[in-house]
């Protein structure tokens, strides 16, 4: 199968080098190979087994338990699924929110991921993007002035916890006291920590959890645990999950997720990781991450590459690169950074051989330093 092999090199080339994207890929799924011969499909609701019988609803079940500890859920009153990956997961979530409030405002910073957007324009939902602070957080001010221009509105804020760019944490209770402040009862809060909500919670920061009064988190798998297929968590109060419970008849289960066939294969392979791992390997899998990325900022400043990172981030922000440098480590670039992301797989060879092509290319890296944030 010449094409395939062909294929095969090239992706092997290619996961080698990239640095820019938040991906591990250290996971190990050798023991669960067996598992490949079956067709298994999570058909409908993983808590309500369906006639379909091949499926890991389980090993799914246990999976969503042990994030409703991880981000404090309330006992009795959480509900949640594996996902497609994180995208999917704000897909869910906005659903939810809008069957809560259908005609609320939904408050976002500039600095969100693309799937917000583009999530709202298929759910038909009203938005209002809200200015961000140079660390890529929201600005807290414009987003107080912004709602209280439309105070008879339910509020939906997307909060990011670990923005695509910067990593940039939003704070969910400044968020909170902005509401109570404005006496606005009508509010829904999503948590997007696709990459953050782990590093976040094991960092010791623990800025994220329903205990502050959100409604639903998401995260995506593929990304700080590892899977070879994309994946992600979608967290979220069961009293909103209620809302849009239906039954089917002919699978015996509910349609209470997006998609209707549903992949039976992540669930396992985030259990297996989240079992070999423990909360001890967690955290360490973060520290290890956070080193990394100390590592990273002092051989970039050593070097004179400007450099910084939000606290407790694993993602560097260094001047736009070179397209040659860009797509040799496959930096995520807009137009005033590049990023890399200190993933547990990034060595510390691997940076010094970044920091060498960028300095051997010399001043022209930064051509427009002047407006690098923090500089
Ligand atoms: C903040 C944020 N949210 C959502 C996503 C989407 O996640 P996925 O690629 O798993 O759909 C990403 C992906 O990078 C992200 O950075």
């Amino acid at each position: 199968m010449e094409r395939l092999d062909a294929l095969l090199k090239k992706v092997e080339n290619k996961t080698g080098d990239f640095m820019g994207y938040p991906v591990a890929k250290d996971f190990d799924i050798e023991e669960l190979l067996p598992f490949f011969k079956y067709p298994l499909n999570n058909l409908g609701d993983p808590f309500v087994d369906s006639t379909y019988a091949v499926n890991s609803n389980e090993i799914e079940r246990e999976v969503i338990e042990q994030f409703a500890d991880l981000f404090q859920a309330p006992k009795d009153n959480w509900w949640g699924y594996v996902t497609n990956g994180g995208s999917e997961g704000n897909l869910y979530s906005l659903y939810l929110a809008r069957e809560k409030y259908p005609n609320g405002i939904v408050y976002f910073s500039n600095s969100t991921h693309y799937s917000i957007r583009k999530n709202l324009h298929v759910l038909g939902m009203q938005c209002i993007t809200i200015r961000t602070q140079p660390n890529g957080e929201m600005d807290y001010k414009d987003l107080h002035q912004t709602i209280a221009q439309h105070r008879n509105v339910p509020v939906i804020v997307v909060a990011n916890i670990g923005t695509t760019m910067t990593e940039a944490v939003d704070d969910v209770i400044t968020i909170k006291s902005i509401l109570n402040d404005l006496a606005i009862q009508q509010n829904y809060i999503h948590c997007d920590g696709a990459l953050g909500a782990i590093i976040n919670v094991f960092s010791g920061k623990n800025k994220i959890g329903f205990h502050l009064g959100i409604d639903s988190i998401t995260l995506s798998g593929h990304k700080f645990i590892g899977s070879p297929i994309p994946c992600g968590i979608a967290l979220v109060t069961k009293a909103n999950r209620d809302r849009i419970a239906m039954s089917i008849s002919y699978t015996g289960s509910l349609d209470t997720t997006i998609t209707g066939s549903r992949n039976g294969h992540s669930p396992i392979i985030l259990w297996h990781a989240l079992h070999k791992l423990g909360d001890n390997g967690l955290k360490q899998r973060v520290d290890k991450c956070l080193i990394t990325a100390q590592y990273a900022m002092e051989t970039f400043a050593k070097n004179g590459i400007p450099c910084w990172k939000n606290e407790g981030a694993i993602t560097i922000v260094i001047p736009p690169q070179p397209v040659e440098i860009q797509q040799k480590w496959q930096l995520a670039t807009e137009e005033f950074m590049s990023h890399i992301i200190c993933m547990p797989n990034i060595s510390r060879e691997q940076i010094d051989l970044l920091v060498k092509e960028i300095t051997q290319d010399g001043s022209k890296n930064f051509p427009i330093k002047e407006k690098f944030p923090f500089l």
